[in-house]
């Protein structure tokens, strides 16, 4: 018991948290994505594919207590180091140099997490928490995109996301050790990859949900 309060109360302790919960997000999200691809193929895919996954039953409550208890060591170790930080200004910025200088979104890491955490409340909230009893998830989805507003909501928190995915992925790499010079161009590349099949992946099926409302 006395490893986990150490882990919890170091600063390296709090860092692997981030960087391991973080990763498993990424693997979430890259999982959530492919399932979303079936919205291209229309309804019956889509609608098949949800039915699929609820069919999993007590595993898929598993799954979705696991993610919750992911979500809030993240958020709340996020916080904690960000109060860190912010009590001792200097400390991140010096860090940001070592590590290969400021980008958007490593400075604006604390604050696009914040935003993801209230998109997610507001997606569960339509998506999740929903009756589901007179639609399918299908029409539900289709209808939600019908509305520019929410399209263009998903569209800005999708570039958000993709800006948050590639730091983190490339931060989280380096916090678990992959600091060599020999590695970091190719993680760089690599983690501006992954950011970009997350943003687009996520961002494209709005606007392709919009345009066939
Ligand atoms: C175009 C983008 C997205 C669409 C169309 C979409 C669609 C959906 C739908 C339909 C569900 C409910 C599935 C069901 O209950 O059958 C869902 C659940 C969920 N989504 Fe998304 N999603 C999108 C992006 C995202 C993003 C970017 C995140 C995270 C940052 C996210 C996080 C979640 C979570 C945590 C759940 C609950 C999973 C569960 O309970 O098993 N989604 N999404």
């Amino acid at each position: 018991m006395s490893w986990l309060i150490q882990i919890f109360s170091s600063s390296v302790g709090k860092k692997l948290l981030m960087a391991v919960t973080g990763l498993c997000f990424i693997g979430f999200l890259a999982a959530h994505l492919a399932g979303n691809l079936s919205l291209y193929a229309g309804g019956a895919a889509f609608n098949a594919y949800a039915e699929k996954l609820h069919s999993l039953g007590p595993i898929l409550v598993v799954f979705e207590l696991g993610l919750l208890a992911l979500a809030l060591i993240h958020v709340i170790t996020g916080i904690t180091l960000f109060v860190q930080n912010y009590k001792a200004r200097s400390v991140p910025y010096e860090k940001d140099k070592a590590a290969g200088g400021r980008t958007l979104s490593s400075l604006t890491m604390p604050y696009t997490g914040f935003i993801i955490l209230g998109f997610i409340v507001f997606h569960l909230i339509n998506f999740s928490f929903v009756d589901k009893s007179d639609r399918t998830i299908f029409e539900i989805v289709r209808a939600a995109f019908v509305n520019p507003i929410y399209m263009i909501i998903y569209l800005v928190v999708m570039i958000i996301v993709a800006l948050h995915v590639r730091h983190g992925f490339w931060s989280a790499f380096q916090t678990l050790g992959v600091n060599h010079p020999k590695y970091m161009p190719a993680l760089m590349v690599l983690s501006v990859i992954v950011g970009l099949i997350i943003g687009l992946g996520f961002g494209l099926l709005p606007i392709y949900l919009w345009t066939i409302g």
